[in-house]
C-alpha cells in the first residue's frame, strides 16, 4: 500500500499538486480532486484577484521549467468559498489552502485573519516564498521578519497550517530557520519552492524565454531534486518530530518520489511534471512508486520513510 498518514488523515497515496500548476479554478481544484492523487492544494491566493504578469511567463525546458506568474489568482475570498463548500461535501477527503500575499506582511496576517475567522477549518499552507513580485523579497529568506510575522499569526490563529519554504543553500541557513520554525506550533513545512530568480536562454535567438523581470524566474522540475532532497533531509533534522514534510521538487519518476521519502517527507507535491505531463502523471507516479516497494520488499512507505542511508 502506498497509504501516507499525514496531520491526522490517511491518503489513499502521497502525491498531491505543487500549488500554481493545475489548481486555479474550481473546474480544475474538482479536477485533481477526482484524479489519483492523494490530496491537492489550491493556488496561492492574495487578498484581492490578480492577473499577474505578462505572458509569456512560464516556459518548459528539457530539464524544466521557468516561470514568472506574478501571483495570478481570482483572490482568497474565491478560495476561501470554495474551501468551505469542498469541506462540507468531502469532509473525509481533505485538502490545503494556499495562502500568499502580494503587499507583504501586513497582507499575510490580514489572509490569517480573514481565514480564521471563516468557517474553513483545514490545513492552510502558507506561502513564504514567491519569487516572482518585482520589488518584493521572499519572505523566508529573512529569518527576523519570518520570526515577526510567525510571532504576529500565532498570536490568533487557531487552526492547523505549514509554510512553504523556499530553498536554503547553507547549512547555517539551515540552522536559522529550524531555530525561527521550532518556536511555533506549525503542522508542517514544504520544502522547496522554485529556486528563485533563475535564467534560461534560448539557443535560436538568443534571448531570454520569459517576459517579467527582464527574463528572470522561478526554477523547477529535474535541475532542483538534489536542492530539494538536501532542504527535505535538513529540516527533517533540525524540526520538532511534530512538524511534517512536505517534499517538493524535482519529482519526475516512481524513484525520485522514494527519494524524497526516504529523505522524511510525508506527502509529494508535483509541478513541472503535472504541467508537463498533466493529471495521468498521477497514475503512472503511483504505478512506480508501489513497483519500488514490491521490489525492495516493503509493504508500507512506513518502513522506510526518513531512514536515508549514510557512509
Ligand atoms: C508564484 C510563484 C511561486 O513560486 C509562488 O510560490 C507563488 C506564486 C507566481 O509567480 O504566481
Amino acid at each position: 500500500t502506498l497509504q501516507a498518514t499525514f496531520y491526522g488523515h490517511t491518503y489513499d497515496n502521497p502525491f498531491m499538486n505543487a500549488s500554481g500548476v493545475h489548481c486555479m479554478t474550481m473546474t480544475e481544484l474538482d479536477a485533481l480532486a477526482d484524479s489519483a492523487a492523494g490530496s491537492f492544494v489550491t493556488k496561492s491566493a492574495t487578498a484581492e484577484a490578480r492577473e499577474g504578469n505578462p505572458e509569456p511567463r512560464y516556459v518548459n525546458v528539457d530539464l524544466g521549467s521557468i516561470n514568472s506568474m506574478g501571483l495570478p489568482n481570482l483572490g482568497l475570498d474565491y478560495y476561501l468559498d470554495y474551501a468551505i463548500k469542498r469541506q462540507a461535501s468531502h469532509p473525509d477527503q481533505p485538502f490545503v489552502m494556499s495562502v500568499a500575499s502580494y503587499q507583504g506582511f501586513d497582507e499575510y496576517v490580514a489572509n490569517m485573519r480573514k481565514i480564521q475567522e471563516s468557517d474553513y477549518t483545514g490545513l492552510v499552507e502558507l506561502n513564504l516564498s514567491c519569487p516572482n513580485v518585482p520589488g518584493k523579497p521572499q519572505m523566508a529568506y529573512d529569518f527576523e521578519d519570518t520570526d515577526r510575522l510567525l510571532t504576529e499569526i500565532f498570536a490568533f490563529y487557531t487552526k492547523p497550517f505549514g509554510v512553504k519554504l523556499p530553498p536554503y543553500f547553507d547549512i547555517m541557513h539551515f540552522d536559522k530557520i529550524a531555530a525561527v520554525l521550532n518556536q511555533f506550533d506549525l503542522k508542517f513545512v514544504n520544502c522547496i519552492n522554485s529556486i528563485g530568480n533563475g535564467l534560461y536562454i534560448d539557443e535560436v535567438t538568443d534571448t531570454v524565454v520569459i517576459k517579467p523581470k527582464g527574463g528572470f524566474g522561478g526554477i523547477g522540475g529535474e535541475y532542483v531534486k538534489p536542492t530539494a532532497l538536501a532542504n527535505v533531509r535538513a529540516l527533517k533534522q533540525r524540526l520538532n518530530p511534530s512538524i511534517e514534510i512536505i517534499g517538493t521538487g524535482g519529482i519526475l519518476t516512481g524513484r525520485d518520489a522514494y527519494e524524497h521519502l526516504l529523505c522524511g517527507a510525508s506527502m509529494l507535491q508535483v509541478g513541472t511534471q503535472l504541467e508537463k505531463e498533466g493529471l495521468g502523471v498521477f497514475e503512472r507516479l503511483t504505478k512506480e512508486l508501489l513497483a519500488i516497494l514490491e521490489a525492495k520488499g516493503y509493504a508500507s512507505i512506513a518502513e522506510f520513510k526518513g531512514m536515508l542511508g549514510t557512509l
